[in-house]
């Protein structure tokens, strides 16, 4: 597999993770289904880039091509909340597990987290078994926004 690293998003990737958020599947996938409008988009991601409680990574491979996005929203008691897409392109190659294990260490060392908690569809068997295998606990039901979701916690 191509060799993986994180960069901190910019405003300059708003067109491309605008594409990811309204890709058909992420949608299907996600808890809201609606497509996102791109002024509410542009408003959503200028607040993240300034939240001190959110660190918003860019997944790249060796050449520095972009693959996916991982972001943390960070709570109380230095505990995180982990959101993740990557490209259509370059699913089902390892690349969403390898990422999410990566950005999951990199948040905890550089944000001090004791613990980072994944809500997923229960339908979302690739995101379930990516988190399984970036090291997060077993899921345990919960309801997520009202609907049933899988809760996957990693402890730091
Ligand atoms: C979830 C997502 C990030 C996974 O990334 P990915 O690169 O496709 O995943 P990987 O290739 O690393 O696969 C991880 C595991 O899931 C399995 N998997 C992949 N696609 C699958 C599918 N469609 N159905 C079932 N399992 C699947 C893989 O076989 C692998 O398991 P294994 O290691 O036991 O073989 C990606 O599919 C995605 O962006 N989905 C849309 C957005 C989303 O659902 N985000 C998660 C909510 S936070």
């Amino acid at each position: 597999m191509t060799e993986l690293s994180l960069r901190a998003a910019t405003k300059d990737d708003s067109d491309l993770l605008l594409a990811w958020v309204n890709d058909s599947h992420t949608r299907q996938m996600s808890f809201s289904k609606k497509p996102v409008a791109r002024a509410d988009h542009e408003r959503w991601l200028e607040n993240k880039l300034r939240d001190p409680n959110c660190l918003l990574y860019i997944v790249i491979d060796a050449a520095g091509k972009p693959l996916g996005q991982v972001r943390f929203d960070i709570g109380p008691d230095r505990e995180a909340v982990i959101s993740a897409s990557i490209d259509p392109e370059f699913r089902g190659r390892g690349i969403g597990a390898a990422s999410l294990r990566l950005a999951t260490l990199e948040a905890c060392r550089t944000a001090e987290l004791t613990a980072v908690r994944a809500n997923v569809l229960p339908e979302n068997a690739a995101s379930l078994r990516a988190f399984e295998r970036a090291g997060y606990g077993p899921p345990r039901s919960t309801e997520h926004l009202g609907m049933p979701a899988l809760c996957l916690t990693f402890r730091a």
